[in-house]
């Protein structure tokens, strides 16, 4: 940008951001916002930060707090009133230490490599379900909306299994997840949090049923297994089991069926690396770190000052909040040539789309194989797919995916 050109006021961005036309496409107002810097100081009350390295050390500062209860009394006085912050800040992403770091000891283990590997053959088998319903769907020639019939089946049916939840009840849940995402969005007005509520109050009635049922008849599940470990004295409270229960739904439903319809509509609209995600096994790795990198279902994450301290340069005072626009660092051209390039084949890609430091995504190992599994399959048994028109985003800005995705199967 030359010295002449007069840059737009970042709360200005910010607004066009919140904007639906930015929701659909806010990557060039990432970069009008980065014109101000990789740390950009809205009069001492605010901070958007949009450097890759920025954000990574944003996110492992002992300093910079996840929103918990405390930070949310400050921020949005009155959401105590809210059942679906209730539940946020009893789950291990909206904690501080040292209950967050109870709550890792407790659920992470579960996630480790090694059982994350033993799910394999669970997560083919529920990839091919997925291919075969939109195969069966697309056979007489209609259009297909791949969000249900494919991405929400895929990420719903691989959690949903592994904690334990029958198989009926998949698609009910699935207006439920969605209308909780809302509530991470910015709120600007208390009534924002209305549907979230509603859409929490149902699903801890359901997890609360779903516990007294394992509790009386456990299963393989890993529900039945936290609960066992809390009834041996684990230290968790059972409102904190179906907090993070949730959690734990939410996050592997939401997230993973955006990445997934991000990754179809991105091999249809490169089919030649399209081909390659289907007929050569060792490109799914790149192809997915890119989809993670390019088009993030996870555009935003906040955090706020415990103290007063100073971020690269500029001065944070206590309380204040900093907005990491991961998306935007994931295409910081200090950190990534050509980062507007869609490239599967970029060496040392790392995105910070799993976030960083101690909130870690807890599912990535499993986010990843889930994808790298479920959508080859479905380019290689549906060759000729095709989009019909063009594909449109939800109406959010923190958690972005298609709201529907829809496919001729040729
Ligand atoms: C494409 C898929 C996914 C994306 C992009 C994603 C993204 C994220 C991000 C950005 C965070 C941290 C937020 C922060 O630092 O404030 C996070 C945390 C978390 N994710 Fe994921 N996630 C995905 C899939 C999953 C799956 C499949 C699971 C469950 C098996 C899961 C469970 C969690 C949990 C429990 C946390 C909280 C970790 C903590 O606070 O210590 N996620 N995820």
């Amino acid at each position: 940008m030359s010295p002449t050109e007069i840059l737009a006021d970042p709360l200005d961005v910010m607004a066009r951001l919140l904007a639906p036309e930015g929701k659909q496409n806010p990557y060039p107002l990432y970069e009008e916002m980065r014109a101000h810097g990789p740390v950009v100081d809205v009069g001492g009350v605010h901070v958007f930060v949009t450097g890759h390295a920025e954000c990574a050390r944003a996110l492992r500062d002992p300093d910079l707090l996840s929103t918990d209860a405390a930070v949310q009394d400050v921020k949005l006085p009155g959401w105590r009133d809210h059942s679906s912050w209730y539940w946020l800040t009893k789950n291990m992403l909206f904690s501080n230490d040292p209950d967050h770091e109870r709550f890792r000891r407790f659920f992470g283990s579960a996630f480790a490599a090694r059982s994350v590997a033993a799910w394999q053959p669970m997560v083919e088998r529920r990839a091919e379900d997925a291919v075969r319903n939109v195969a069966a769907l697309g056979a007489s020639g209609e259009t297909v909306d791949l969000v249900p019939e494919f991405t929400f089946r895929m990420a719903t049916g691989v959690i949903g299994e592994l904690l334990g939840i029958p198989d009926e009840d998949h698609a009910g849940l699935r207006t439920i997840v969605g209308d909780i995402t809302l509530a991470l969005e910015p709120i600007g007005d208390l009534a924002q949090l209305v549907p979230g509520d509603g859409a929490m109050d149902r699903l801890a009635e359901y997890f609360q049923e779903l516990v007294a049922r394992r509790r009386a008849t456990p299963g393989p599940d890993l529900t039945s297994m936290f609960i066992k470990a809390r009834d041996a004295g684990g230290e968790l409270t059972d409102e904190e089991l179906v907090a993070n229960l949730m959690l734990l739904l939410v996050a592997a439903a939401e997230a993973p069926q955006d990445l997934l319809s991000n990754m179809v509509r991105l091999a249809l609209e490169h089919p030649a690396k399209g081909a390659e995600l289907r007929d050569v096994p060792q490109a799914a790795a790149g192809f997915v770190e890119e989809a993670l990198r390019y088009d993030p279902a996870v555009q935003a994450l906040n955090r706020v000052a415990s103290r007063d301290l100073e971020f690269f340069g500029v001065k944070v005072a206590a309380g204040v909040p900093l907005t990491l626009l991961i998306a935007a660092g994931n295409r910081d051209p200090r950190r990534f040539s050509e980062p507007h390039v869609f490239d599967p084949s970029r060496e040392d890609n790392q995105p910070l789309t799993f976030s960083g430091g101690m909130h870690y995504c807890l599912g990535a190992a499993l986010a990843r194989m889930s994808a790298e599994t479920a959508v080859p399959r479905l380019l290689s048994r549906l060759p000729d797919m095709a989009l019909v028109g063009t594909p449109t985003f939800r109406n959010q800005i923190v958690q972005r995916g298609h709201d529907r995705l829809l496919v001729t199967t040729g």
